[in-house]
């Protein structure tokens, strides 16, 4: 999604307004610009496509100036091109924007009716145009941007700056999360901490439907009405470090093969392995006593919390409901007197699981949530926060977090259990020895990588993917089917395996790899005869198994990879190395942008 980046400086900002952009790159763009204001007169350079060429512009045509705005654009309202590349101009106002302003057509009428004119299609341009109106009316630029920001509607995060005025930027958030950094006589605004961590650590976020007036030495923040509010300042822990991709080709590379350390990281903090027990946990919510638990989530993270419904259910005999939180969060759903909500997100800003998350606070649930990102909005709206511990993730298509996800679901099931009685003592040691092999194991299944590699040159063929899997596996047939569609473009879905013969099995002919996920566990053999319906149609089956899976099987296949033999609690979590590795290399030979697929954005931060 849209990044924002705004310095108030002593020096020339253009440069550092990149520098923080290039940071916000992991978020998804197609198109980026930067203005700054110099000597009275605002200017822009804007570019479609990567940083990397705004950077060129801005080589041969630099910027001077000591306040500017920049930002990094994901199409919403009109096509990724220079012209609906942000910063917006009209008049003396300058404005960069993230999310949607879902009554703009009302106001574009309202002002062209009053002669403004319009250059480009996005909805950002009636924000400028508004706040120009208002200044014509004889407001001052602070009165004239809150009477613009009150009309507007849906969700926004707006850095603006005024040709007026060298010594102020507003900074406006309705939704998408906005921080304001402070520094030695500069200041700072940004969609998050990690784009300020070049210049300052000291971070003030703003709250929901907040507004500030930001100068070189000083700030003022209002709340909705206009009336100034005190938010705390707080050291951020993000590292000024740019993250690297090393010797790797692509950071997804990078984080897929960085699963076992995170893993073992992540878990370390849920399980004490001196004794092989689950830690104990916050007291906010006592999975001992909860009558049920709701979990919304998106993408990937939906798909780990699936996995993590069967180990709640199974374990700890906890019902659970779930849902996407893009649909979760308009269904009404009737939850528990006495129930727990669990939302799970890797970058914890992700709009709709946020709207979920408050739908459930409104209705009185405990709420916890399962972040990478500590200081997100997520991890602060939550009554107890489970981190992953995976450490920054850059590619688009997540693979650390996920695992790690899983990791922490795994843990909280077993505590969950443990507490509730439904597992022994000598169960949850079992358990959690189990657990405690994930690192191992995920390491074990990196070294199929070359084999993997090959197989997905086969792949990058075909033009349809059908995964099958059943009980855990089923989510993670979704998950790989999500992961190869988002990186290779090819059509793919998931199903569970016993759902095929109700429609799917009319797709198969040899056209259609059919990826089935299938360790040898208690219902492999219903998993084979889904297998041998697909054989008898002349589908082409790769099958991902163990040794013992393999022989059982014996039947033709395309492709058989043969996978470490580990128990049924952490095969998700091992078998999505294979899952991702087949999507990652499929995706090279491909030729795709890997780590900023199409039209995706890392963080979602509008509906
Ligand atoms: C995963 O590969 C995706 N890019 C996407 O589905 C993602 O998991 C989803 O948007 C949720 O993001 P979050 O974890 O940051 O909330």
């Amino acid at each position: 999604m849209c990044g924002i980046v705004g310095i108030i400086g002593r020096r020339p900002v253009a440069p550092l307004i990149v520098d923080a952009l290039k940071r916000l790159e992991y978020r998804g763009y197609d198109s980026a610009g930067v203005a700054t204001l110099n000597d009275g007169v605002l200017d822009r350079r804007r570019a479609e496509g990567k940083l990397g060429n705004l950077e060129k512009k801005l080589g041969e045509d630099p910027l001077e100036g000591r306040i500017g705005i920049g930002h990094t654009r994901w199409a919403t309202h009109g096509v990724p091109n220079e012209t609906n590349a942000h910063p917006h101009f009209a008049g003396d106002v300058s404005v960069v924007h993230n999310g949607i302003i879902e009554n703009f057509a009302e106001l574009r009428d309202e002002l062209r009716a009053q002669g403004s004119e319009f250059h480009s299609q996005t909805d950002t341009e009636v924000v400028c145009h508004l706040i120009q109106r208002e200044l014509e009316n004889g407001k001052s630029e602070i009165e004239a941007a809150h009477a613009a920001i009150s009309r507007l509607q849906g969700a926004f995060a707006l850095a603006i700056m005024f040709r007026t005025n060298d010594d102020l930027l507003i900074a406006a958030r309705h939704g998408p999360p906005l921080a304001i950094g402070h520094g030695d006589g500069e200041a700072y605004v940004g969609s998050d901490a990690i784009a300020l961590a070049p210049f300052t650590n000291d971070i003030t976020y703003l709250d929901d439907g907040d507004w500030a007036a930001i100068h070189r030495d000083s700030f003022e923040i209002f709340d909705e009405a206009g009336n100034p509010v005190e938010r705390s300042r707080q050291k951020s822990t993000t590292t000024a470090i740019l993250v690297e991709k090393g010797n790797h080709r692509h950071f997804m590379e990078k984080e897929i093969h960085e699963q076992p350390e995170m893993i073992s990281h992540t878990l370390s903090n849920y399980l004490d392995f001196s004794k092989y027990e689950a830690r104990p946990l916050n007291a906010a919510i006592d999975f001992g006593t909860i009558d049920r638990l709701a979990i919304s989530a998106c993408g990937t993270a939906y798909y780990a919390g699936l996995i993590g419904k069967y180990w709640f259910e199974r374990l700890a005999r906890l019902p659970v409901d779930i849902d996407v939180a893009s649909e979760f969060r308009y269904r009404e759903m009737p939850l528990a007197k006495n129930g727990a909500a669990l939302f799970i997100s890797q970058s914890g800003e992700t709009a709709d699981t946020l709207a979920s998350l408050r739908y459930c606070r409104s209705q009185g649930q405990i709420i916890g949530s399962i972040v990478n990102a500590r200081e997100s909005t997520i991890a602060r709206e939550s009554d107890v926060v489970f981190p992953i511990f995976a450490g920054p993730e850059i590619g688009v298509a997540s693979t650390k977090a996920f695992t790690c996800q899983l990791a922490v679901l795994a843990s909280l099931a077993i505590r969950a259990a443990a507490k509730r009685g439904t597992i022994s003592p000598a169960q949850e040691k079992a358990f959690v020895r189990e657990l405690s092999e994930t690192a191992r194991y995920t390491r074990m299944a990196l070294k199929l990588e070359n084999r993997i590699e090959e197989i997905s040159r086969e792949l990058a063929q075909v033009k349809d993917v059908l995964y099958l899997g059943r009980d855990t596996n089923y989510p993670l047939a979704m998950e790989g089917a999500l992961k190869l569609k988002e990186i290779s473009y090819i059509h793919a879905e998931g199903y569970a395996a016993g759902e095929l013969k109700h429609g799917p099995i009319a797709l198969i002919d040899d056209s259609i790899p059919v990826i089935v996920i299938a360790p040898h566990d208690r219902i492999f053999e219903k998993t084979v005869s889904n297998m041998q319906e697909v054989a008898a149609r002349g589908g082409r089956i790769i099958l991902i198994t163990d040794e013992k899976g393999a022989a059982t099987a014996s039947m033709q296949t395309m492709e058989t990879i043969i996978m470490p033999d580990v128990p049924e609690l952490i095969a998700p979590i091992v078998y999505a190395v294979p899952i991702q590795l087949l999507a990652y290399y499929t995706a090279v030979f491909m030729g795709t942008d890997v780590d900023q697929p199409r039209n995706l954005a890392k963080s979602v931060t509008v509906e």
